[in-house]
């Protein structure tokens, strides 16, 4: 990536200089993944990770929620974000009153928030999860029934693998819900031999349909386990470019389909904000208190 080169060298330069630590999630574009972050992985890994930091500053590459998530769990260091405008489609789709009318309606019931929802709406549930995570934290809460949200596909997914009743939200990721189990069959006719592994935000019929669903990190740790001769991931794309330098004896297959919210991250934009020490995200701390039990109850749970 030769234009890359001059951003690389100044963000690794700056880095040093303000003290600061890049998280990546996996879906970040190869140059950011390889060449400026410090720890690359999937929401739960990084929420960990930020819980570990040392750092004095962190640059949150990846989206919105994901920089809150470090400031809850980090609120006295500065958090970065290159690109305030980088959503979330799940995010967007559910709100704290929301919330407050769900409760109203299911009394007792608890509630279980996939990490991918605002800061807000975190501070009004019970415990967040992962898709790392999910059916552990659902079966952990020993409730017969547990609503979860905002993802009514990831939400499906667990539902097929528990006795917990789930009570599901109509959220959906735009990238996932894209994916067709009808694809999955035509990717089957036309790639002899490939295995094919989804995220578990998409459709369920599409994970039914193939070989092993996981959360980002746990579809690179299959790929690496099971090196197979050809696969596709049915994810974002730059998962596959991501991980193809570490197996080059695996063949990618690629109909995937961009985070247009998670390519708002660039290099020239990690270099302003390091540069600049622009992009701060804040939560109010009486709201980040509230917020922060259900990420840390989620994290005490992964161990
Ligand atoms: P994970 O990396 O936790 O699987 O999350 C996927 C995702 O869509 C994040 O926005
Ligand atoms: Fe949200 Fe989907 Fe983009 Fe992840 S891939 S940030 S879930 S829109």
């Amino acid at each position: 990536w030769p234009l890359h080169a001059p951003y690389v060298k100044a963000i690794n330069d700056l880095k040093r200089e303000r003290g600061a630590v890049i998280l990546a999630h996996n879906y970040q574009s190869p140059e950011i993944y390889n060449c400026v972050a410090d720890i690359v992985g999937d929401s739960l890994q990084l929420a960990r990770e930020a819980a570990r930091i040392e750092a004095r500053v962190i640059v949150q590459c990846g989206v919105h929620f994901m920089a809150e998530t470090a400031k809850l769990l980090n609120p006295d260091k500065t958090v970065l974000i290159p690109d305030r405008e980088a959503g979330c489609s799940l995010a967007e789709s559910i709100t704290p009153e929301d919330i407050r009318l769900l409760r109203e309606r299911y009394p007792g019931v608890p509630v279980v928030a996939y990490v991918n929802t605002s800061a807000a709406v975190k501070a009004e549930v019970d415990i967040c999860c992962t898709s790392s995570n999910a059916l552990d934290v659902v079966e952990s809460l020993g409730a017969p029934r547990v609503i979860f949200l905002p993802d009514r596909y990831l939400a499906a997914n667990v539902a097929a693998q528990t006795k917990v009743e789930i009570i599901a939200w109509h959220g959906a990721c735009e990238v996932h819900e894209r994916f067709t189990a009808e694809d999955i069959g035509a990717l089957r006719e036309i790639h002899e031999g490939v295995r094919i592994i989804a995220h578990p935000e998409c459709p369920p019929d599409v994970v039914a349909a193939a070989d092993f669903a996981g959360s980002t990190a746990h579809m690179i740790d299959w790929v690496k386990r099971e090196r197979p001769r050809r696969v596709v991931l049915v994810t974002e794309c730059s998962m596959a470019s991501n991980v193809e330098a570490e197996v080059p004896d695996v063949e990618f297959v690629r109909p995937c389909h961009f985070c247009p919210h998670m390519k708002r991250i660039t290099l020239p934009k990690i270099y302003a904000c390091l540069r600049d020490m622009s992009g701060e995200v804040t939560v109010e701390p009486e709201l980040a208190a509230r917020a922060r039990r259900a990420v840390e109850r989620m994290v005490a749970l992964a161990g």
